[in-house]
């Protein structure tokens, strides 16, 4: 089985010159190293503006290694009058093959409900994107013993009418809020009940695929990246550790070990 890295730049870096830079430094690292990669997916997720150059660079020749481009949104409607929207169409002529849907900061700061998440799914999946839907609890929720309802909650209404559709298009991602940035990552032994939760909770959902695919995101360092592996994670969502370019490779290389 593939381990997925999602790298998400969030709004970073500040100019093209430093997001190529970025790249570069990180697929120099991945072409010297491919051997060792069979096994991982790396997907890049930089904001908007950079697609288009990070899609050129992907195209280079020799480089078909197992780097993807993702984005970190998307709107639910094909075209028209939707100021400062994009379009999933106009991200799949870019060559962006993931979108993440539904991130905590999203929520949060826009206020996307899951009810517009629901329409974003649909939308991805229609045009043959595949989104990475987030999903977690605040600290508060955490510390009342309310984890497993609120992921429940937003499972079942950004859901709504996807789970008779052959689903194996979603990847989930866990990433509890008070983890996110705070250098404060979930115990991989509280991320494991989540996960086992979100295996039962999902399987009969999907009859058509096997398994889920499920990610860690919140903090996720080089010292604990490969913990949520060995616990069954099926790969990590990394925010501030993939703009730091030895970090991120490290991490790239702790997981690929084995
Ligand atoms: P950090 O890794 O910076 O905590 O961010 C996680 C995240 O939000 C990835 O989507």
């Amino acid at each position: 089985m593939e381990t997925i890295i999602v790298a998400n730049w969030k709004m970073n870096p500040q100019s093209l010159p430093k997001a190529k830079e970025l790249f570069n430094s990180v697929r120099n690292w991945i072409k010297k190293n491919s051997n060792i990669l069979q096994s991982v997916r790396i997907i890049i997720c930089p904001p908007f503006v950079y697609l288009e150059s990070i899609s050129k660079l992907l195209k280079t020749k020799n480089f078909r290694l197992k780097v993807e481009l993702g984005a970190q949104n998307l709107f639910w409607e094909e075209k028209g009058a939707f100021t400062g929207e994009i379009s999933p169409k106009m991200l799949k002529n870019l060559g962006v093959k993931y979108v993440i849907v539904g991130h905590s900061e999203r929520r949060k700061i826009l206020g996307e409900s899951d009810e517009m998440i629901n329409k974003k799914l649909k939308a991805a999946i229609k045009a043959k994107i595949k989104p990475i839907l987030c999903i977690g609890e605040t600290f508060e929720e955490r510390k009342r013993g309310k984890t497993f309802k609120v992921l429940k909650n937003q499972l079942t209404k950004s859901l709504t009418h996807l789970t008779t559709q052959p689903l194996n298009y979603l990847i989930l991602a866990y990433e509890p809020i008070w983890a996110i940035g705070t250098g404060n990552p979930c115990k991989p032994e509280d991320a494991k009940e989540v996960l086992l939760f979100l295996r039962k909770f999902t399987q009969p959902l999907f009859r058509s695929i096997t398994q889920t695919l499920i990610l860690y995101g919140g903090s996720v360092n080089s010292k604990i990246a490969k913990d949520y592996i060995k616990i069954g994670f099926d790969g990590l969502l990394v925010g501030g550790a993939s703009l730091k370019k030895t970090e991120f490779v490290e991490i790239i290389k702790d997981i690929a070990k084995d």
